[in-house]
């Protein structure tokens, strides 16, 4: 499915209309330069979620979790500034990803390929194309 939001709060409405299909188990992985709206998107999800924290790019931790609707927990990775896939390995990220009591959002998921799931992922993508304005391709 592809969209062009015009706005950051067109954005947000998307990713919580996608989070109240959300049941759990799933893992969603972004792609995106930087800039191209991730955390945005997120931020919409974790509205959708019922979260009631105000959702922040967790800069200098990998990974933040928040309490999300029908006792679900919400993990907030960013791994833009790992350097090897081991050190979320080293986190418990296997274990987070798996539990069907968790949903998890990951920015530069594409810095751990091979330690994606093959099961309950569902790509997002987000492309600048201009200031307002984004590409966001869901599958
Ligand atoms: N249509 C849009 N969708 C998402 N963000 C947008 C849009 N238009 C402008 N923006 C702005 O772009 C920036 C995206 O930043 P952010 O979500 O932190 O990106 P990323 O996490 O991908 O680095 C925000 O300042 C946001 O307000
Ligand atoms: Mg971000």
């Amino acid at each position: 499915m592809e969209i062009i939001s015009k706005s950051s709060e067109q954005t947000q409405k998307i990713a919580q209309e996608l989070a109240t299909n959300l049941q759990g188990g799933e893992i969603l992985c972004f792609s995106g330069e930087l800039g191209a709206g991730k955390t945005t998107f997120i931020q919409g999800l974790a509205k959708g979620l019922e979260i009631k924290e105000n959702l922040t790019s967790p800069t200098f931790i990998i990974f933040k979790k928040y309490q999300a609707k029908n006792n679900l927990e919400f993990y907030h990775f960013d791994l833009y500034r790992i350097q090897d896939p081991q050190e979320i390995l080293d986190l418990g990220y296997t274990e987070i990803v798996n539990s069907k009591n968790n949903i998890s959002a990951i920015e530069w998921s594409e810095k751990i390929k091979d330690q994606i799931p093959l099961k309950n992922v569902i790509h997002i993508k987000l492309e600048y194309l201009d200031e307002n304005q984004r590409k966001i391709t869901i599958n």
